[in-house]
């Protein structure tokens, strides 16, 4: 057993969690009928409420005890210090000083990291004002009118999930575009929308070494050259933003038009960063700034907030409780609404590259759960769609939901019967149905006895399933940050409890190395004992049907 699972309050936790098992949400709201107010917090414009977690004041109780035995606090406090937590690449994880709106110093090698910071932030002001008054045009005397982002992972879902939150924030004049993957549907349908007299790449890529964006980028290149012919046209076209001040230069973009940021920013922490650029440049510098406020609001709730009321703190735990001793194996992110429907796509990556470990800061295999597999989609799509399993299903899948209260398009009840929506499910998945219920219901309905008996215990709902819901007054840049900011300390959270590295991310690198020695043998006939039989046998059918 590892020094985790052997611990007093981690076994605690394993006998609490077996009773909890069997007890259900509506009976914790008989017992304790305050919940809603005990469970729920208003913090940096949030509304957060987890009373229908299957949490009581003891299970609370037990997992403060184990945050406070695996110092949660004081890693969040060094993180905070700039200290290098990221211990496999030996780097501090400082995306809070992106959003340190107070500006205090925050050292990292004993340097102020604040001066770069807003050096940055200043340019990146500069330059997105300069596009949006028409003093930066394109090589012909054209105003910009189309920014494509080309980047992938979190050079790319980040801005592209806030500039759909945003959209109503957008200002007049300015499309923007993201190109990520490396099919070649994705670039080659674009472009073809595009004026190259018109459109401004953004190429995001922290490493600068990344196959998709940098292909996709030569492509666009080249497509812009056919065009303009003439390469001194570039600089007008292309800016980048990465940390690889080198091959910036080596591609051929003028690195005066290079937004830099540092080895301290995770990929999938970055939005806050220069790899915010798109934002900016679609709701403008003022309505970046404002997103970073609200994460710093967060920040700040969550270095300073006593532990019993720290919200990113409880819902880290929370997140700890449903994984690895309620047994749940996934984290079901629902906004409701179209604006934030790429949030789960995002919090894939946030959640399940930090915390998707099996190794701990030690090295030892773990021999407890550790992150959940997140997933999700927009409501009320989803109810139609997978909601069936998470009803009648036969696993514990605990949900977020999430919405704005006002529209920013306010046409019609939809809105109303969005929320309506949202709060029946979280209602359905707690209280369920039972079958005395079901039967008098199919009575009232003058249902015959036979069909009654045959029919009714398909109509049975369990209930019980855990939920939180969060609750903003409208979809401002301060709300989107301040939410994202949560999830990202929930993150912290879990991941500091568990013991593991949240900021590495090693296992995404088979692949890639795979896929460069796969690339030559695309299209060929497989050389025998190259690889294994199944890939030899799908390269066979490949270079079958290869033109
Ligand atoms: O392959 C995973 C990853 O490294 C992510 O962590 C990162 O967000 C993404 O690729 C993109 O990396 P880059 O910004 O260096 O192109």
């Amino acid at each position: 057993m590892s020094r985790l699972t052997r611990s007093p309050a981690w076994q605690k936790l394993v006998h609490h969690g077996e009773q909890m098992k069997s007890v259900h949400l509506s009976d914790l709201f008989t017992q304790h009928p305050e919940r809603a107010q005990t469970y729920a917090q208003q913090v940096a414009g949030l509304h957060v409420d987890y009373s229908k977690q299957r949490i009581t004041r003891d299970t609370l109780d037990l997992l403060q005890q184990l945050a406070a035995d695996c110092g949660v606090l004081a890693r969040r406090d060094a993180m905070f210090a700039g200290e290098k937590i990221n211990t496999t690449e030996d780097r501090s994880v400082l995306h809070v000083a992106l959003r340190n709106r107070s500006n205090h110093p925050i050292l990292v090698d004993g340097e102020n990291v604040m001066p770069e910071v807003n050096e940055v932030l200043g340019r990146m002001r500069q330059f997105t004002d300069s596009v949006h008054e028409g003093r930066w045009l394109g090589y012909s005397g054209e105003r910009i009118t189309d920014v494509v982002n080309i980047g992938i992972g979190g050079s790319d879902l980040g801005p592209r999930m806030v500039c759909d939150a945003l959209a109503s924030h957008g200002l007049p004049g300015l499309r923007v575009h993201f190109v990520a993957n490396i099919a070649p549907s994705e670039i080659a349908s674009l472009l073809k929308t595009l004026d190259p007299a018109r459109t401004l790449f953004v190429v995001a890529s922290k490493t600068f070494t990344t196959q998709e964006t940098l292909t996709n980028a030569h492509t666009a290149r080249r497509w812009f050259l056919d065009h303009a012919q003439n390469e001194s046209a570039i600089e007008k076209h292309f800016v980048a933003v990465s940390t690889n001040h080198k091959a910036v230069a080596a591609f051929g973009i003028n690195t005066d038009n290079m937004f830099g940021f540092w080895d301290w920013v995770g990929g999938r922490y970055s939005l806050w960063s220069a790899i915010g650029l798109p934002i900016a440049l679609y709701i403008g510098m003022d309505g970046f700034e404002r997103l970073l406020e609200g994460a710093h609001a967060m920040d700040e709730h969550f270095r300073q907030a006593p532990a019993e009321q720290n919200l990113p703190l409880i819902l880290g735990l929370v997140d700890v409780w449903n994984s690895s001793f309620l047994g749940a194996e996934t984290l079901a992110v629902l906004p409701y609404g179209t604006r934030l429907g790429r949030l789960p796509a995002y919090l894939q990556q946030a959640s399940m590259e930090s915390n998707g470990k099996s190794v701990d800061l030690d090295g030892q295999r773990v021999d407890y759960a550790t992150g959940p597999v997140v997933w999700g989609g927009a409501g009320t799509n989803g109810q139609h769609a997978f909601y069936q399993l998470l009803h009648q299903g036969t696993r514990l899948i605990p949900t977020d939901f999430i919405a704005s209260i006002r529209t920013h398009s306010p046409i019609g009840e939809q809105q109303a019967m969005l929320l309506a929506n949202m709060l029946a499910q979280t209602r359905a998945l707690m209280l369920g149905r039972g079958l005395d219920a079901v039967v008098a219901e199919m009575k009232a309905a003058g249902i015959d006895d036979e069909t009654i008996a045959r029919v009714s215990p398909h109509r049975v709902f369990l209930g019980n399933q855990p939920s939180s819901t969060i609750l903003f007054p409208q979809m401002t840049p301060e709300a989107v940050g301040a939410l994202i900011a949560l999830y990202e300390h929930r993150i912290f959270v879990a991941g500091a409890i568990w013991h593991i590295d949240s900021y590495d991310q090693w296992g995404v690198e088979l692949g890639k190395q795979m896929a460069g020695e796969l690339l030559p043998a695309i299209g060929k006939a497989p050389v025998a004992g190259s690889f294994d039989p199944s890939t030899e046998a799908l390269l066979s059918t490949i270079h079958k049907h290869w033109v």
